[in-house]
This record gives C-alpha cells, sequence and structure tokens, in this order.
C-alpha cells in the first residue's frame, strides 16, 4: 500500500515536471522571426507562417457582441489572421484596475474561428492623437501632459517628453502582455503586436512646449549620433543627403547638425491636412522633399524612445514580434505635421532603428498607388515588411502577389475587414490562392527563387528573370473569354516561383507571359508541360493539360482568374 502511494505520488511529480516541460517548451516555441536568406520569417508553432490578415475597424474588437456576425464572414473572406484593437480605456479603465473580459473573448472567439490574432495597442497614441487613453489619464492633464503647437496651444496629443505619460502606458501595456501570456503562452492565437498607430506630431512639424524647445536647442543624443556614424554607409538616401548638406556634424543641436526647422509664424494648415502645394508640385515629385527635417528628426528620436520603452516592457512579459505602423508622406499629406511627424517613415527609419531595437518590424499603412515603391524602401537593411493596413479589392489583390512574392513580406491586412468581408471575391479568392501556395512561397522566400510582377493597362509589358529565363509578362487579352471569366480589365498580376531546372509554378490573373533562356546555349524556349490545378495540402493536383489556344498555340501562357499553372520548359534553336 505504501509503495502503492509512493508510486501514484511519484507520477504526479513526474506529471507536473511534464506539465512545467510542456509550459516551458511551448513559450519558448512563443511566436518569433527567423531569418531564411535575405527574408524574415514568421514562426508560429515551429513553422512559417503567412499572415493572410485583416485589420477590423478601430473599435469593432471592443464588443464580443458587435463581433459575433463578423467572425463567419472573416472566415469566408479566406483569412487566416485578423488585427483587432485593444482599447487601453477598455482594458483599464481606473488606474491599476485591469479588466481583461473582452480581450479574452476576442482570442476565445478567434480560436473558434480558426483565426490567429494581431493585437493593435491603442493606448497613448492613435493617428498621432490621444483618443484612447482612459479617462483618468485624459483628465489629469498636469500629470499627463499634452503636446503644444506653434502659438502655445495644446491639442489632444500626450507629451513624448513626459516620463509619466510614458510610464503609464508602459505598466498597462505590461500588464497586457502578461495576461496574453497567461491565457495565450500556450496556444499562440495572438502571433504579433502593434505597439500604438500611426504616431507622431499633427498640426505642427514638432512639439513647442517648453520641455519639447529646451530639447530641441539641446544636443543631438549621443546614442544616436555614435549611430548615425557607425551607420553612416548605408543610412537611409534621404536622410543621409540632408545630414550630408550639412557637413555630416558629429555633435550639436538639432538643427545645427541637420538644417533648419519650421520658421516661427509659419502658418500650418492645421484644420485641413492638405499643405498649399502648387499643383505643378503636387503632380511632380516635389512633395517628397524633406521639410523642416530638424523637427522631424526631433520627433522620430522621441516617439521611438518612447514607443521602445513601453515595447520593451511588454516583451519583458511576453516575447512576441512586435511592430510600429506608419501614416506616409504623400501629396496631399507631404510637410511633417500634415502626416504625423516623427512616424517611423523611410526617412526616419535609422532614427527608429537606432532609438527602438525592441521593435521587430517598421511598416507602412500602404493606400498609396506606388505600392512597389514603398515596398523597395520598407524592406531596406533587411526590415521585414509586414503590412497592417492597405487596400482591397482587384488592386488589393494583386498588390498582395507582390508583397509576398517580390518583397517577402511577413503580413498583408486590408483595413475595415469587418465593413467589407463576405462581400469582397477578389481578396477572398488570392487568400484562397494564397493559402495554396503559403508552403511553396514560405520554401522559396528569401533565396532568389520567387518573384512577382503586376502589370497594368497603362503600363508597357514588363521583363522579369527568374530560374534562367526571361518572362516577357503582359496584361492578357480577354477577348476570347467568357464574360464570367474575365477579371478586372486593365489589371494582372503573376506570382513565379522556380521550383527545379526548366520548371515554374506561375500564380495569378490576367496576364500572358512568354520565356526567354538567359543563360548559355540554344537560345528559344518551348513549352513542355502547361498544366492548370491546385495545391491541395501542399500537394499540387493538376487539373486540364493546356496546349492549342490556351497556351497561344505553344507560345505563351495566359492565366485565368486566380490560375495556377505548372510550366515546364525546352530549349531549342
Ligand atoms: C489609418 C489608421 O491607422 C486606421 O486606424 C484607420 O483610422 C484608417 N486610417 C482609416 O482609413
Amino acid at each position: 500500500m505504501k509503495r502503492r502511494s509512493l508510486v501514484v505520488g511519484e507520477a504526479l511529480v513526474c506529471l507536473a515536471l511534464l506539465s512545467n516541460g510542456v509550459n516551458a517548451q511551448s513559450e519558448s516555441n512563443a511566436p518569433h522571426l527567423r531569418k531564411q536568406g535575405a527574408a524574415t520569417q514568421l514562426i508560429v508553432d515551429g513553422k512559417p507562417f503567412l499572415a493572410l490578415a485583416g485589420e477590423l475597424g478601430n473599435n469593432s474588437a471592443t464588443s464580443l457582441e458587435y463581433m459575433k456576425p463578423v467572425w463567419p464572414k472573416l472566415q469566408e473572406e479566406k483569412l487566416n489572421t485578423v488585427l483587432a484593437g485593444v482599447s487601453w480605456a477598455q482594458i483599464e479603465p481606473q488606474e491599476g484596475k485591469f479588466d481583461f473580459a473582452i480581450v479574452d473573448g476576442i482570442i476565445q472567439a478567434a480560436r473558434r474561428s480558426n483565426l490567429h490574432l494581431g493585437l493593435i495597442w491603442f493606448a497613448s497614441w492613435k493617428n498621432g492623437l490621444s483618443s484612447y487613453p482612459p479617462d483618468w489619464v485624459k483628465r489629469d492633464y498636469e500629470k499627463y501632459p499634452r503636446i503644444q503647437i506653434e502659438g502655445g496651444r495644446s491639442i489632444e496629443l500626450l507629451s513624448t517628453f513626459s516620463a509619466a505619460n510614458r510610464d503609464a502606458d508602459a505598466a498597462a501595456f505590461t500588464a497586457l502582455m502578461r495576461h496574453v501570456r497567461e491565457v495565450d503562452s500556450r496556444q499562440h492565437t495572438v502571433v504579433i503586436v502593434q505597439v500604438e498607430n500611426e504616431v507622431g506630431v499633427l498640426h505642427d512639424s514638432r512639439d513647442r512646449s517648453p520641455v519639447a524647445n529646451k530639447a530641441f536647442d539641446g544636443p543631438v543624443p549621443k546614442e544616436l549620433m555614435d549611430y548615425l556614424v557607425k551607420h553612416k554607409d548605408t543610412l537611409n538616401p534621404e536622410f543621409r543627403a540632408v545630414w550630408q548638406a550639412h557637413g555630416f556634424k558629429t555633435s550639436g543641436a538639432w538643427e545645427e547638425v541637420f538644417g533648419p526647422g519650421k520658421p516661427e509664424g509659419f502658418e500650418m494648415p492645421v484644420r485641413s491636412l492638405s499643405p498649399p502645394l502648387s499643383k505643378e508640385a503636387h503632380d511632380n515629385t516635389e512633395w517628397r522633399k524633406l521639410t523642416w527635417p530638424a523637427d522631424e528628426f526631433l520627433m522620430a528620436w522621441q516617439y521611438a524612445r518612447y514607443v521602445n520603452h513601453v515595447a520593451a516592457a511588454g516583451k519583458a512579459e511576453y516575447d512576441i514580434p512586435m511592430y510600429v505602423n506608419a501614416w506616409l508622406q504623400q501629396p496631399d499629406h507631404a510637410w511633417p505635421g500634415t502626416f504625423p511627424s516623427g512616424g517611423p517613415l523611410p526617412e526616419v527609419m535609422d532614427i527608429w532603428k537606432a532609438g527602438a531595437p525592441a521593435i521587430d518590424m517598421l511598416s507602412p499603412d500602404l493606400y498609396l498607388q506606388y505600392f512597389d515603391e514603398v515596398c523597395t524602401r520598407y524592406v531596406k537593411e533587411g526590415n521585414p515588411l509586414f503590412i497592417p493596413e492597405t487596400r482591397a479589392g482587384a488592386a488589393g489583390a494583386a498588390n498582395a502577389l507582390i508583397a509576398f512574392g517580390e518583397y517577402d513580406a511577413i503580413g498583408f491586412s486590408p483595413f475595415g475587414i469587418d465593413r467589407f468581408a463576405g462581400n469582397n471575391p477578389e481578396l477572398a479568392s488570392i487568400y484562397d490562392l494564397l493559402a495554396q501556395l503559403s508552403p511553396l512561397i514560405l520554401e522559396h522566400q528569401g533565396n532568389g527563387s520567387m518573384t512577382a510582377v503586376q502589370v497594368n493597362q497603362d503600363d508597357s509589358p514588363k521583363d522579369v528573370r527568374l530560374g534562367g529565363y526571361s518572362m516577357h509578362v503582359a496584361l492578357a487579352s480577354e477577348r476570347f473569354l467568357p464574360p464570367s471569366e474575365r477579371h478586372s480589365p486593365g489589371l494582372g498580376a503573376a506570382l513565379l516561383i522556380s521550383t527545379g531546372p526548366d520548371e515554374f509554378y506561375v500564380a495569378g490573373s490576367n496576364v500572358s507571359m512568354t520565356f526567354t533562356p538567359n543563360t548559355p546555349g540554344p537560345p528559344l524556349a518551348g513549352l513542355a508541360t502547361v498544366e492548370e490545378g491546385r495545391f491541395v495540402d501542399g500537394r499540387w493536383t493538376p487539373g486540364r493539360l493546356l496546349a492549342g489556344d490556351d497556351t497561344g498555340q505553344g507560345e505563351d501562357i495566359q492565366l485565368r482568374p486566380n490560375g495556377i499553372l505548372r510550366v515546364t520548359l525546352y530549349r531549342y534553336r
């Protein structure tokens, strides 16, 4: 009997050890980033993961009731991840008293819908301003100060210069991440976190409170100068040009090192977000130049330090990937202050890297038509691409192919998904296609064997090179297709993966493509096998075998809407 109870006791201890072991193991297996060649991938449950995401409206996830009818629509839209806001005011209604009931409900509902979650920490700032801090923060303006703009006017935007603001935010974020660890460190429903939202000063190019003015007149911090000196040759070109124009000084006040800020008395368009640009300046690229860089750079440093403090505090509780998102400079928001000044834009990426090492990614909210250009600027120096906000529709579907196929993106996420989910066939179809291709895409990210291309009706055909061939990619003629098979006229996109010598998978819509060898040997390429098909559980399942009309009598391939082709080639002369 005695022996028996000992055995039971031993077994219980073993079980306890085992379950601790499992806990520790799954926790150390928390979502994280891992390099694969030139790419960085999001690893979930030990495997790379492509986030086929959508972002909810800002406040949708503050009500479980509101979300009830939304979840099935997200599944219909073929998402595997949803980005949901967490309101600071909602989780900390009284100082130090936390209520995670809604967060828990959202996590559970996401699990039931087979979705992962990205949480958006709507805290000190959302689109520059401060609408999400709790009441007790907003009311106590002496303790939690606002910034001041030209004329000494305070606006509803918490100051980056206040340790009280920063510490209150960090304490709440710490509690949130501790809670997420407690409820999710084994299941990994939450895979990524956005810290704040589109930070930066609006309505002026910088904070002009006395404490901010003192910092502006004081020296550029040594930590930042040291970083810039160390990375001088690889800095963002626009940033470097500004520093160079002022003699690459390695110390001095912000205006001495980076040139003048906004002149005193200059009228900023406070109500309208559009600076008064001339038509020419608007239409050409003049709007892209850096106006009042010293102001923007000071604010970038301030936000980076503050956000880093918050993110590091959260990561100390639960270390999963974290990013910050940017409202980009654009023709109608060209001056700092008409876009949030100091946010993580490409021109201040180096300042963010120096100031916010706890942040894993700087992410563009990409509504601009210059999709490729923005992606190119954001993937500089190994910054992984995660697009938390963008458009859906046919253009969004084409962009999704480009993001994953050309820029090795981790995630793509049209904004306002709850408004249009269930009613956006282009997004559902492209996510279905990308879900089929995910294992192959993930295998090929970062090793130069994948690319993607987009053509619209104003473009000439484009040439891309991959796997020893040049592909000439044109908008497909839809003349011969029945109306039901016509895609979005005027827009085509394809993702190409080289899977072996003379073998490619080509996926997308509405393009035609010819192949020419670009390595020594016979100069012409012929289509050996062209199969259409699907990937089922990662395995290629061929459908029709194509020749004749479907391959231009052997001269090109044509992608039907959201089609996948397996193509093998031979060479001849
Ligand atoms: C950008 C913001 O980051 C989002 O939260 C949302 O407000 C959209 N703009 C609205 O278009």
